[in-house]
């Protein structure tokens, strides 16, 4: 299997990373709202000590990830029978996907910097943790994670359509051959 994607399937680059991206953001989004239902400052403390760094490397897998599609790689052409609106759905959430990623890197890496959170959540000072939503990027954090989700089922929704129903051989592009 090559490094590149041909017209018919991702190549190994791709699949690496999108596979690893989707293993990680799910983690990323378990552990961000089990710390913001965490009443207990150390536990919540604990929670946003394996969030931050996760997140962190989702935000950096998606960027190099936009520069492998911008500079390296050719995405394969849609398969055969989509219909044309399927086909620009599926564009949206994907460019969405990118969008929310970094906005939510964003977001964190804001409100991070603004409490001044660091030492409390990676440090032994837990009891001094802020309360996030004290500081602006907490609204657009929280709002963007439910974003994720509802493209997370749209696209996945999608990708069991593909694989149970039209039998077209999508879900198996997006893996190792
Ligand atoms: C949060 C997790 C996920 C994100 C952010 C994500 C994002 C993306 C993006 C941006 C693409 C377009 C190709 C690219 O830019 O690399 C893509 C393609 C694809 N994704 Fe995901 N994905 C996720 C999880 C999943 C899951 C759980 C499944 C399967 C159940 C899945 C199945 C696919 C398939 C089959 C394609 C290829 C579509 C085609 O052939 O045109 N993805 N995904
Ligand atoms: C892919 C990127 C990210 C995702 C998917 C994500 C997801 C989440 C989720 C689901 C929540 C809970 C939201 C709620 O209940 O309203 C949350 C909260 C939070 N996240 Fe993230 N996050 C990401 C990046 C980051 C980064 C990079 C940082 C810091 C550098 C960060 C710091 C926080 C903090 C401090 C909270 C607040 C917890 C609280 O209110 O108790 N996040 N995140």
């Amino acid at each position: 299997m090559s490094l590149k994607s041909t017209q018919t399937r991702f190549g190994s680059v791709a699949v690496t990373l999108h596979w690893l991206t989707a293993f990680l953001i799910v983690a990323v989004l378990a552990f961000g709202f089990g710390a913001a239902s965490m009443t207990d400052a150390s536990a919540k403390a604990q929670m946003l000590a394996a969030h931050v760094p996760l997140a962190i490397i989702v935000v950096l897998l998606t960027i190099g990830r936009i520069l492998w599609w911008w500079f390296a790689d050719t995405k394969p052409v849609p398969v055969i029978g989509t219909p044309r609106w399927q086909q620009s759905s599926a564009h949206v959430v994907h460019i969405l996907f990118y969008v929310v990623i970094l906005g939510m890197g964003a977001s964190g890496i804001g409100m991070l910097a603004l409490s001044g959170a660091g030492p409390a959540i990676f440090g032994d000072t837990a009891g001094q943790l802020p309360d996030f939503w004290n500081y602006a990027p907490r609204v657009p954090h929280g709002i963007g994670a439910r974003v994720m989700i509802a493209l997370l089922v749209l696209h996945v929704g999608a990708a069991l359509y593909h694989h149970f129903i039209r039998r077209d051989g999508l879900l198996r592009r997006m893996w190792y051959r």
